[in-house]
């Protein structure tokens, strides 16, 4: 297959996308996470409220900074009860370090309605999840694969990149078509039954390595398979 041809095929739909290069792709991912992949407090639980907690505080803040207040707030709130029980202004103040924003609101509004309407249990649905103010797609999805062990796909930022880059996919990822081909392949990258570990090696994947400015492409397992690397010789500002 020529390069052209395969940047056809990969800008099309997960359906025919070269089954044997995300094979590749996905043994070597995960070869590559078991040697280099982050220990993060919150890959340590699959309680859906922690998860919730460390995908909202992780929400345009680096992990380091979360670190220190995801042990904080759950010692403070351990459960969605707890958190519902508190009152809105203590919340909001023990979440200040993180930035002044909307996120402890919603975080707590989401709690007091669970555990008055849904017999405290997060929801296991996307549909439901999304329906929550303060979830969006990426935080759902990482709701369902990391709590609840569901084969579903992420993307955040740094998986947008990557998956960008990998595929060659072109056009604004804001564009709704656009999104939703990453979106799609997001998809079709998830090893069956695997999500959970895959996910969490994508993130640390996309953070440590195609990076933002300078990619570590010399080290990169997938530089051969990579359209990005293939077509561009100099790194590109993503
Ligand atoms: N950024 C967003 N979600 C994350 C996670 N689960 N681990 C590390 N970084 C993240």
């Amino acid at each position: 297959m020529d390069e052209r041809d395969e940047q056809t095929e990969c800008a099309s739909t997960s359906r025919i996308l070269s089954s044997k290069r995300i094979h590749i792709f996905q043994r070597k991912l995960l070869q590559w996470y078991a040697q280099h992949g982050r220990d993060l407090p919150w890959r340590h639980t699959s309680d859906p409220y922690h998860i919730l907690v460390s995908e909202m505080m992780l929400h345009q803040t680096q992990v380091a900074r979360v670190i220190k207040k995801y042990h904080e707030w759950l010692a403070f709130y351990p459960t969605l009860e707890a958190l519902a029980a508190a009152p809105l202004e203590e919340v909001k103040q023990l979440w200040r370090p993180l930035g002044y924003n909307f996120r402890p609101e919603r975080l707590h509004q989401i709690a007091k309605f669970v555990v008055k309407e849904l017999d405290g249990k997060l929801p296991s649905r996307l549909d439901e999840l999304i329906s929550f103010r303060g979830i969006g797609r990426y935080t759902a999805d990482a709701i369902l694969s990391f709590a609840f062990h569901k084969d579903a796909p992420i993307v955040d930022t740094n998986v947008c990149r990557l998956i960008t880059r990998f595929f060659g996919v072109r056009g604004d990822p804001v564009r709704t078509a656009v999104k939703g081909e990453i979106w799609q392949l997001a998809e079709a990258m998830v090893p069956t039954g695997k999500a959970y570990i895959f996910n969490q090696a994508l993130i640390d994947f996309g953070a440590l390595v195609c990076t933002s400015r300078v990619p570590a492409c010399s080290s990169c397992f997938a530089n051969e398979m990579c359209m990005w690397k293939r077509t561009r010789k100099e790194p590109m500002l993503v």
